[in-house]
């Protein structure tokens, strides 16, 4: 075995690297572009002639070549036919069609698909999410197929890099962080932990070990400190909310502390930073984009699964089609806010998603310091201003935050601990600095109890610690 000891936690929204040579752990240094070098942006491009861009410069690939781009579209006849359902309302998937009042018609139609023709390259964003969804095996990017164990593993291939070179040599074990749920379902659960192994082992990892994420964050304080302590860890990041809760013993050393440490309990929930965004885009940017609007003569409602598709930006080009454009048009010139339609076509048609996506990101990043902020789209094709006040921004929430507070009395449950009992609870991972999230763990352990640790880097240096002692 070298003598070096790796971690590595790949993140939902960015990953990092932590590298002890037995004395010493050192987080490594993976996006120079980043303003923060040490997490990369667990972000994919993937050019037309097959390369891979990671990290910042992936999202600057995607900007630069890509947004504003006027969007060629080409149906392609797949050459079978398939019953599609036809119906008025909305939500009713690939064959809804909105001029139709028939709720139960079904009709034969050729198969087809939208193919862009002009694309420089597709963009990837949180994709340990894909890993629990069973049904979803992988994707085609141009003429190739990917399966989802590559695309991650594209992403992991720098870090693993990264460890080479500082190492000197090469890394063959690593401890790697996952989330206590990547879902509810167990089979899910199942699933996401074998491809992110599988992954993994892609990029050159030959000798993985998994560990929760929180437990390397608790890890991680823990070893520094030298008493017996009792201590929760609340990770929130972008995918997944993660608690544990563990005992250590007054020993010294961290051999010794380790191997008398103790994991009271853990639970989790996939609700995170992405779910809040969500939220936002939800309550504020839907009826900038026409959600409470009525159209035609009858003066129906928007179909809501154009909205929903929105919702991820990832997803905004499958409306770019001539149906969709066309009906949305025609839409417009009936609609109560007709302004609000065009804005929803050019937010489809000028490939807006995800400067917009990053928009909502940012805002509500700013609200984590100001007390209010505007959503604000400055693009000649589209215009938004949106006010978001931290009050409200905290109300769009609530339902989240109540999910997050469920894990955390879950654990306390499975432990058989109560508030009172724990010595701290420790934060981290992004989304622990929404105010309204650190008010909620103030009213259940009181401030004087919560510390805060590194937000990017704590569970990876945790993990390089529990690679060197198991
Ligand atoms: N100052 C801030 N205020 C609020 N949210 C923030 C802030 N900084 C980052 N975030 C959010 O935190 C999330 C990223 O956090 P982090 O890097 O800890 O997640 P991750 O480790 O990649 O995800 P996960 O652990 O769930 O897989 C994103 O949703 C981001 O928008
Ligand atoms: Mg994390």
């Amino acid at each position: 075995m070298g003598k070096y000891y790796c971690g590595v936690d790949f993140g939902t929204s960015n990953s990092s690297v932590a590298l002890s040579d037995g004395s010493q752990v050192k987080v490594l240094s993976l996006d120079e572009a980043n303003v923060s070098p040490t997490s990369l942006p667990s972000l994919l491009y993937i050019t037309n002639d097959g390369d891979p861009i990671i990290g910042r410069e992936a999202a600057n690939a995607f900007i630069e070549r890509n947004v504003d781009r006027e969007v060629l579209l080409k149906k392609i006849d797949l050459g079978i036919s398939i019953e599609a359902y036809v119906a008025s309302e909305p939500d009713k998937g690939e064959g809804y069609r909105p001029h139709t009042t028939d709720g139960t018609a079904r009709e034969a139609v050729r198969a087809s698909a939208i193919v862009e023709v002009n694309s420089p390259g597709r963009l990837f964003q949180s994709l340990k999410t894909l890993l629990r969804h069973s049904g979803f095996h992988g994707t085609d990017v141009f003429d190739r197929h990917y399966q989802i164990e590559e695309l991650v593993a594209m992403i992991l291939q720098p870090m693993k890099e990264a460890a080479d070179r500082a190492a000197g040599e090469p890394i063959e074990r690593a401890v790697f962080g996952r989330p206590v749920r990547f879902s509810k379902r167990d089979l899910e659960n199942d699933v996401a932990e074998k491809r992110l192994r599988t992954a993994a082992e892609l990029a050159g990892f030959k000798d993985v070990t998994f560990f929760y994420e929180p437990v390397g964050a608790c890890v991680e304080y823990a070893m520094a400190a030298e008493r017996t302590q009792r201590l929760m860890v609340v990770d929130i990041g972008g995918g997944t909310c993660d608690v544990c809760i563990m005992e250590f013993g007054g020993a010294h050393g961290f051999h010794d502390r380790l191997a008398e440490s103790k994991i009271l309990s853990v639970a989790g929930v996939a609700v995170a930073g992405d779910a809040i965004d969500r939220e936002i885009t939800r309550s504020k940017l839907f009826p900038v984009f026409g959600s409470n609007c009525r159209y035609g003569p009858n003066n129906l409602p928007m179909p809501q699964n154009i909205y929903n598709q929105i919702l991820d930006w990832q997803n905004i080009y499958k409306l770019n089609n001539e149906e969709t454009i066309h009906w949305l048009i025609a839409a417009e010139s009936t609609a109560t806010q007709p302004e609000a339609l065009r804005s929803l076509r050019c937010l489809i048609q000028r490939n807006l998603g995800y400067p917009v996506a990053r928009e909502v990101e940012a805002a509500k990043r700013r609200l984590s310091v100001d007390m209010e902020t505007i959503i604000r789209i400055d693009n000649e094709a589209l215009q938004v201003q949106e006010p978001l006040e931290r009050k409200e921004f905290a109300h769009i929430i609530e339902e989240n935050l109540e999910l997050m507070l469920e894990s955390i009395k879950e654990a306390e449950n499975l432990a058989g601990i109560r508030p009172q009992d724990l010595d701290l609870v420790l934060t981290t991972g992004g989304t622990s600095l929404i105010p309204a999230i650190r008010s909620m763990l103030e009213d259940r352990f009181g401030a004087e109890k919560l510390k805060k640790r590194d937000t990017f880097t704590s569970v990876a240096t945790g993990l390089a610690i529990v690679a060197q002692y198991t």
